[in-house]
């Protein structure tokens, strides 16, 4: 599509006007003041270096990080046609904007805010994130924002990363699957005419981010080529399948090599096995980073050449003035062929005549009447309804009756701001508390139920410090549990995004495991209510607890949806999308490998301290019961073309409607090369009443049960697997075997 359009251009353009393309800066360089992450309020647009990056370098693309403050509808419009009058006038060619709305429309004002995904992830309900992406997706073209840097598709596969919050979790399928449900909520149903309720998505951080091994971030991840196809590409590969516009690359290092700089990885396993013909983003300043950071180029000069080379199409925030000079100078000396440029040039223009931005570079807000709406906040609602996850509730400890006499304790008890995390309203999430009404957190919820409650943090985080730094006055606490009859402890983590995120333990704060067993020496019941961005350990202050229920970060009806749980108006439904570790040295995945795993005795020596997990992957309780029954397929014996078909009654044996979501996983009992122990193969989220039975259907493709080989290759081999979906076991032979050489010619 767009060809002639394009070719035409391309013919007018000059070498200047290419690079510009290529080159996106972010809105700090072009505000008032020196750095509008602290100066101006509010934001204005200074005339002088629009003119410079926009008329003198003709850059392509602008991305906002963080301004000083929220815009509004009025204020973004206002911004955006300045700069699209600017850029149109100097080259003829719109600017495409990018932002990280990544769970609701980040710096605009009013905005809606679903869970983050992590929580999406524990609703394990595909029509619930999709929703969610289109009305995000409607937010963020109302503010006049087309390109949305979301999903993260990267795997939260070490507990550690300070990145987890913002992924679906461990799991390769369910990742795949909701990602699949994202895309199509940004874009709407025609890629190549993206209308103005939908922006464009980007697949991040391709690939191999989500495992580093030391778990800080941007850090060294070794992934052997048969794992790396195998989990990490695969949810790309069917994100890409699904139609996704653009993607943005990984800022580590994947076995020894910087992302940025691997020819393999983007030419030719992105854009050429998986045909992929959108754009390819860097992350920020990760070309410079070649030079400065993992020192594979000499100069800034060479990691330009180096970066485009291996695929790269647009620089996120160019780190100096110098950039279109070299870049010139590199096509001039023949380093950067002019065809790589204008490969990349048409990957951009494509873009935005994808999006419309031609025909139509600034919408009027007004037109979007449903911004923000009450339809918007339910479907926001119910997402985080469905993603809280019941850990624990020991002699039905939960549901509370509005009677009792409660305290509400710990550091997240009343904080909309850790309720939100990272990625709203600025890039640490800095500003909620100035910008978002605390009528809505734990403490203002529990308070609507029931009419006893009494308030005391025993720790509370240095708002205006960095944010680890905690405060306590845990005696505080201690003498209100002594007239109360339960404690809900809400603990966890303050807000942090990337890097600065970094742990060096993973355990819960020691002010706050101090807190908690404080309040357990009272001897009042304790509910945890955690409210974290990846699985704080919790192992010495679990027992001391009577419930546990886990929020991740529900955005803004968090609190709401929690209380409503806790009192019982609402039947928890969230089931864990990650492993929830024990021990901070003892990390693992569910799929493990069976040597991960021996707990037999090894002739005189224990081997049983292995799989000592605080909760597993899918773990997640109900105020009913749920039985499963009947677990039958349509082809025990299947070759490499079949698609299964599996059936399960699923009966509600409680007394209180509930939600299930039936999950589906296979093992492979032998294979060539040590099969994971087990792997989630399918999923479906049903509501059944008390006595209610109903029959779930999942299909599964043969193929889908095939793994990776050593050489890259994804093989099915004959003979047998093991299905589970709740207590049902049943046993499915292939009994022809297949190779599939394309990951997206697979099916
Ligand atoms: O989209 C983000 C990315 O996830 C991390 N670095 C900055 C980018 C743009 O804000």
């Amino acid at each position: 599509p767009y060809h002639k359009e394009i070719e035409a251009l391309l013919t007018q353009m000059t070498i200047e006007e290419k690079v510009g393309q290529t080159a996106q800066f972010t809105l700090d360089v072009i505000g008032e003041g020196e750095n509008v992450y602290s100066s101006h309020f509010p934001f204005k647009l200074d005339e002088v270096m629009l003119n410079d990056v926009l008329v003198n370098r003709k850059t392509g693309s602008i991305l906002n990080t963080a301004t000083n403050t929220p815009l509004t509808l009025d204020e973004w419009q206002a911004v955006v046609s300045r700069i699209q009058e600017i850029a149109i006038e100097a080259t003829g060619i719109p600017v495409i904007y990018g932002i990280d709305a990544i769970h609701g429309t980040t710096y605009t004002q009013k905005a809606t805010f679903l869970p983050q995904q992590i929580g999406q992830a524990a609703t394990f309900n595909r029509d619930l994130v999709r929703k969610g992406a289109e009305n995000t997706a409607y937010e963020t073209r109302a503010s006049n924002l087309p390109w949305n840097f979301s999903p993260v598709l990267d795997l939260g596969r070490n507990a550690a990363w300070p990145r987890i919050w913002e992924t679906f979790g461990e799991d390769v399928y369910l990742i795949s699957e909701l990602g699949k449900e994202v895309i199509k909520g940004y874009q709407g149903a025609d890629r190549d005419v993206v209308d103005e309720h939908h922006v464009a998505a980007c697949l991040k951080h391709y690939m191999g981010y989500g495992t580093p091994v030391n778990g800080k971030d941007r850090t060294p991840a070794n992934i052997p080529l048969h794992e790396l196809v195998e989990k990490h590409y695969e949810p790309f590969v069917r994100a890409v399948e699904a139609g996704a516009l653009t993607v943005m690359v990984n800022s580590g290092i994947v076995n020894g090599e910087s992302v940025h700089a691997s020819y393999n990885l983007l030419t030719k396993m992105l854009k050429e096995d998986l045909q992929f013909d959108g754009v390819v983003v860097t992350d920020w300043q990760d070309i410079n980073n070649l030079y400065e950071r993992d020192r594979i180029a000499k100069s800034d000069k060479e990691a330009i050449k180096i970066a485009f080379n291996a695929g790269i199409d647009m620089a996120m925030v160019p780190y100096d003035v110098d950039y279109t000079d070299y870049f010139i100078e590199l096509i001039n000396e023949g380093e950067i062929s002019m065809s790589r440029l204008d490969d990349a040039v048409r990957r951009i223009l494509l873009l935005k005549y994808r999006l419309g931005l031609f025909e139509k570079p600034v919408f009027d807000y007004a037109g979007y009447e449903k911004f923000a709406s009450i339809d918007h906040q339910d479907e926001a609602r119910r997402a985080a309804e469905e993603s809280i996850t019941l850990l624990k509730n020991v002699e039905n400890l939960l549901p509370l009756s509005p009677k009792l006499r409660i305290l509400v304790t710990g550091p997240n008890a009343h904080s909309m701001r850790t309720l939100q995390g990272g990625w709203t309203l600025s890039w640490q999430g800095e500003k909620v508390e100035q910008f978002i009404d605390n009528h809505n957190t734990f403490l203002t919820s529990i308070k609507k139920h029931a009419n006893d409650v009494v308030y005391a943090p025993g720790v509370s985080y240095k708002m205006d410090a960095w944010w680890k730094e905690e405060t306590t006055n845990i005696a505080e606490a201690v003498n209100a549990a002594r007239n109360v009859d339960v404690i809900v402890a809400c603990i966890g983590e303050n807000t942090y995004t990337e890097k600065p995120g970094d742990l060096n333990n993973l355990s819960l704060s020691q002010n706050q495991q101090d807190l908690v067993k404080a309040l357990a020496q009272t001897g009042k019941p304790i509910i945890l209510v955690l409210n974290e961005g990846r699985p704080r350990t919790i192992s010495d202050i679990e027992p001391l607890a009577g419930a546990i229920v886990q929020t991740y970060l529900p955005g803004t009806f968090g609190g709401e949806v929690t209380a409503d749980i806790l009192f019982g108006v609402t039947n928890p439904s969230g089931k864990l999308p990650y492993t929830y570790p024990k021990h901070p040295n003892s990390l693992m995945n569910y799929d493990y490998k069976p040597a991960e795993n021996r707990t037999e005795m090894q002739g005189a020596y224990n081997y049983g301290a292995l799989q000592d997990l605080q909760y597993g992957f899918g773990h997640g309780l109900s105020y009913t019961t749920f039985e499963y029954s009947n677990l039958k397929v349509d082809k025990p014996e299947f070759t490499p073309s079949d698609t299964l078909t599996f059936s399960v009654d699923v009966t509600n044996t409680g007394k209180r409607t509930g939600k299930e979501s039936v999950l589906l996983f296979a093992s492979d009992l032998y294979a060539s090369i040590t099969p994971d122990n087990r792997r989630l193969r399918g999923f479906d989220k049903i509501e059944l009443s008390p006595n209610e039975t109903k029959t779930v259907q999942i299909k599964v493709k043969a193929s889908d049960l095939a793994f990776v080989n050593l050489a890259g290759e994804w093989v099915l081999e004959e003979g047998d697997f093991n299905v589970q979906v709740g207590s049902e076991v049943v046993m499915i032979n292939a009994t022809q075997s297949g190779r599939w050489t394309c990951p997206f010619r697979r099916f």
